[in-house]
């Protein structure tokens, strides 16, 4: 057979890496003879993604133009022009003036080189420095912002939760084991648990914050430098700072330092955690909203339409959320894949680490954002929810836990409450309104007020222990997330 096609192919690209020399790559063309090829330009460019880090990249170069003069590496007056034309770059990036060029790779390459242009001085920027520690500290700084506006965005679901739960303290719902009616539930014990889900991805994004909290700088490509830099400097200046003692900290190895990528991954597990506990949330929602259970009326501003069903009011905006965790249990798949089997220390392939951090940071921010203002238009069928919350089986183990009150063993009692259903079942008669005699045949001990363990308000009442759905550990619950919440 011939291969004509594949021929064909093959020519092209080996004529793509012939190109003409245009203009020397400013940072490294020294060692070369040829610029590299537009396709090998457009393979490795990372400025369309990585200029999302334009604002840390300058904050690293300033300090460490102040540092390198501290050190008499360059003067004062040199860094002083250098820090102010990365000023009046951050101002033209942020004014949307700045013009990014892929021939010039990265984010750090077109900052410098534009610089370069301003104020010749720049061209000592570099010195004790390789993209490799720069990148690494970028990261550091992104991702240290990035957890804490995450966890803002978080509280302030959290928040509109509490309200939703403090709106909804009498709603009673069942709560579902196996989507089977389990026991009653208020909804705010409900919006609580979710509470308690989201306070943990707020601790875990704490935990990476802190794991980020280290200087990378001073490690260079790989062995750090020969000259007289203070790393320490650069840590503080930067705030990489221990909060108790404000003592700077700085990375151990250099070789780590440009290898390391955890925080990428802890980064994107802590988004994966909250995309699911998103996604359980709308998954709740979901079902809640179907004609079948109708326990909640969701916003229109946040639900669509059929082109075709004219009477649908879909909750697409739940089901959006549910479909992101999949997306960012992807982004962390990325991160691990691309480290895995990875030799020490830098290589190429973790310029791929960027698009899924970001990516990950842009969704969890959206997904919080449209969820929190969901919950605050959200609200509750409370007809529909006393209906299904008034079947009494939901109370069978409190009829357990009323025999064990009166000496019946906890097995025996869960036996007879089983043949009790099964007997109301035989005679299509709710449990509540079996005949006492019944009652007493199947359990002797049981007494005449067998029949008050079906109020749904003493099952509350009696629900007051900590943890539990009483109303009084509500109203505390309550409480205690607006303090938390609120300091
Ligand atoms: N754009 C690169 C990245 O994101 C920066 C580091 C480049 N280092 C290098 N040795 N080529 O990984």
């Amino acid at each position: 057979m011939k291969k004509a096609g594949m021929k064909k192919i093959r020519q092209k690209s080996s004529g793509a890496v012939a190109a003409k020399p245009k203009k020397e790559q400013a940072s490294w063309g020294g060692r070369f003879s040829f610029p590299p090829s537009e396709l090998m330009l457009k393979f490795g460019e990372s400025v369309s993604f990585d200029s999302a880090i334009a604002k840390f990249d300058i904050a690293g170069s300033k300090a460490h133009a102040q540092m390198l003069a501290k050190c008499g590496i360059i003067t004062k007056e040199e860094a002083g022009k250098i820090s102010k034309g990365l000023d009046a770059i951050l101002k033209r990036i942020q004014d949307g003036e700045f013009k990014w060029k892929t021939e010039l790779e990265d984010v750090h390459m077109n900052i410098e080189q534009a610089l370069t242009e301003i104020v010749p001085e720049a061209a000592k920027l570099h010195t004790a420095r390789s993209r490799n520690d720069q990148v690494a500290t970028d990261m550091r700084l992104f991702f240290k912002s990035a957890c804490s506006d995450v966890i803002s965005a978080i509280k302030k679901l959290m928040r509109a939760l509490v309200d939703l739960a403090d709106s909804n303290k009498g709603v009673y719902i069942p709560g579902y084991t196996h989507m089977q009616r389990a026991q009653p539930v208020s909804a705010a014990h409900h919006m609580l648990a979710w509470v308690e889900m989201l306070a943990r991805d707020a601790e875990r994004f704490e935990f990476v914050r802190d794991g980020a909290n280290v200087c990378p700088l001073g490690s260079g490509a790989i062995a750090g430098t020969t000259l007289p830099i203070d790393r320490f400097e650069t840590a503080r200046l930067l705030g990489f700072v221990d909060e108790a003692s404000s003592d700077p900290i700085v990375t151990g190895n250099s070789m780590d330092a440009v290898a390391d990528r955890d925080t990428f991954m802890e980064f994107c597990f802590a988004c994966s955690v909250l995309g699911i506990h998103l996604s359980r949330m709308c998954e709740d929602v979901i079902i809640w909203n179907t004609s079948e259970f109708a326990f909640v009326r969701l916003p229109d501003a946040f639900t669509t339409g059929s082109s075709l069903m004219p009477q649908k009011k879909n909750p697409d905006s739940f089901e959006l959320m549910r479909g992101k965790s999949a997306r960012l249990i992807g982004n962390l798949n990325t991160i691990l894949a691309l480290c895995k089997g990875l030799p020490l220390t830098y290589n190429r392939d973790l310029q791929e680490d960027k698009p899924a951090a970001f990516d990950s940071f842009g969704q969890v921010c959206i997904c919080l954002e449209v969820f929190a203002q969901c919950a605050c238009d959200m609200s509750f069928n409370r007809a529909k929810c006393a209906e299904a919350v008034a079947d009494p089986l939901l109370l069978a183990t409190d009829l357990a836990d009323y025999f064990v009150m009166r000496g019946v063993p906890f097995r025996e009692a869960h036996h007879m409450v089983g043949r009790l259903v099964a007997l109301s079942e035989k005679k299509s008669t709710p449990i509540n309104k079996l005949e006492d005699d019944d009652v007493f045949q199947v359990c002797p001990k049981a007494g005449k007020d067998w029949r008050d363990v079906f109020s749904l308000d003493r099952a509350f009442a009696m629900r007051e222990k900590v943890g539990m759905p009483g109303p009084r550990q509500t109203k505390s619950q309550i409480r205690l997330w607006r303090d938390l919440l609120d300091s």
